[in-house]
């Protein structure tokens, strides 16, 4: 068992257990037919009024000038390692729906669902994805021309996981850390919050 599968109180997928978010990339490209059957997966997300209110830009290494532009989005910390993912990409979010021009409070965690569902597709053709809150919106919108009612919340790093050593020496012990988690006791609850449920 690698340092970072997960440590299970109960059994989950595989998928599940094996998803880690990385800090080492290898430079190996990802196949375009790959990367296209990632979207799809998140295209197929579930969301509130299936409104989809997921939008993504992608840029991979092929093109240096548009990578540079979206690897430009990031905030230094991340700009570090995710430079070495051969596919990099901005999760953005319509925050009012399209039909009413009202507000729709679950597009972030509707990106959130599509993003997962993209990042398990992933998982499943042995590539890797390490999402990123630490990005420029304000740059991202002048970049990519993103409207008003949208935002870009996230980057997102795809590609193959690397060894420790692909990795920037500033980041390496990330890598090689256990992996940890609260236990199910202090996140599902039965009864009134803080009171945890009897899973069994
Ligand atoms: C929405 C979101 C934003 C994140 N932002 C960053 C980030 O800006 N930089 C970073 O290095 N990791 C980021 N991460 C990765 C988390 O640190 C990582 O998921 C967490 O430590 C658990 O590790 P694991 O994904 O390998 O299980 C982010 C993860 C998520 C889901």
């Amino acid at each position: 068992m690698s340092i970072k599968q997960a440590k299970l109180d109960h059994p989950v997928h595989d998928l599940v257990a094996r998803r880690t978010s990385p800090y080492a990339f290898d430079p190996k490209p990802v196949d375009p037919a790959d990367l296209a059957s990632l979207f799809e997966a998140a295209r197929w997300a579930a969301s509130s009024y299936n409104e989809q209110p997921w939008r993504f830009v992608v840029a991979t290494k092929e093109d240096p000038a548009a990578y540079a532009q979206l690897l430009s989005c990031l905030v230094e910390g991340n700009r570090l390692w995710a430079t070495h993912a051969p596919v990099l990409a901005l999760g953005i979010a319509k925050l009012q729906f399209v039909r009413n021009g009202k507000p729709n409070k679950a597009a972030i965690h509707d990106l959130g669902g599509a993003t997962a569902q993209l990042t398990f597709e992933a998982t499943a053709r042995g590539l890797a994805v390490h999402p990123m809150i630490g990005i420029d919106p304000d740059r991202a919108r002048s970049v990519y021309a993103i409207p008003e009612d949208a935002e870009a919340l996230t980057g997102i790093a795809i590609g193959y996981a690397g060894t420790p050593d692909q990795a920037p020496e500033a980041v390496r012990s990330r890598d090689e850390a256990p992996r940890d988690r609260k236990p199910l006791s202090e996140i599902v609850f039965a009864g009134r919050f803080d009171q945890a449920a009897d899973l069994g």
